[in-house]
């Protein structure tokens, strides 16, 4: 994983980022740390907003669940949510970019699920791990419309690929809930795609 921690902002002692990090890594995932750097925050931060942006213009213009979806006044709400984010985040003190290496969006389906499934059980953990020390994180993908730009800003090596972007503080409040969810049983087949007992 590669860590970005910025200025100005409670940070998590070192120590405690650093045991946190190697609580939850192994395999092919990597852990890198790089010092404070205020430019190179907001050049991330720059294009996670770009990406967000396209984002919404390509897939979430317009709500896309139909009325009585429990996921339909959510909808609203995570896009406020998610644009609070892009404008905020060269604010937040530390960015997370847990990295795999080996390069494979033309292997198959079985390469891909591999090496995806290796790392984000420890991006879960870690931001678990977090949780349980007072500090928040949140998953998200974005930058990844430019990955390479990315790269080049944070030197992560050709052969190596970026799997997300996690921002990393100290929350307030603790008025987290569940958001509503379809009932699983909806969405649980027998036997064959599409049938229910
Ligand atoms: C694979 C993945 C990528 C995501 N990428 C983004 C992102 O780039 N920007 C964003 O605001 N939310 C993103 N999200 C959504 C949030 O991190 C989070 O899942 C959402 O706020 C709802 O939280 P919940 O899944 O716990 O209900 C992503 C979620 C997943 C599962």
């Amino acid at each position: 994983m590669l860590v970005k921690a910025l200025k100005r902002f409670p940070l998590a002692p070192r120590s405690t980022q650093g045991g946190l990090l190697d609580d939850r890594t192994g395999g092919p995932t990597h852990v890198h740390y790089r010092r404070r750097d205020r430019q190179q925050r907001d050049r991330i931060a720059a294009l996670y907003r770009k990406g967000a942006e396209h984002l919404v213009e390509i897939a979430y213009s317009s709500n896309p669940y139909p009325d009585g979806d429990p996921r339909r006044p959510q909808f609203d709400r995570m896009i406020d949510s998610g644009a609070h984010l892009y404008r905020h985040l060269h604010e937040v003190p530390v960015l997370v970019v847990p990295c795999v290496e080996g390069r494979f969006e033309t292997a198959g389906v079985c390469v891909q699920a591999s090496l995806y499934g290796s790392i984000f059980p420890a991006v879960w953990s870690f931001m678990l791990a977090l949780r349980a020390r007072g500090l928040g994180a949140c998953l998200t993908t974005d930058h990844l419309f430019f990955e390479r730009e990315a790269a080049e800003i944070l030197g992560v090596p050709e052969h190596v690929t970026q799997v997300a972007l996690l921002p990393v503080a100290y929350f307030t409040g603790e008025d987290f809930k569940p958001a509503k969810r379809l009932p699983a049983r909806e969405r649980t087949y027998w036997k064959r795609w599409g049938e229910r007992p």
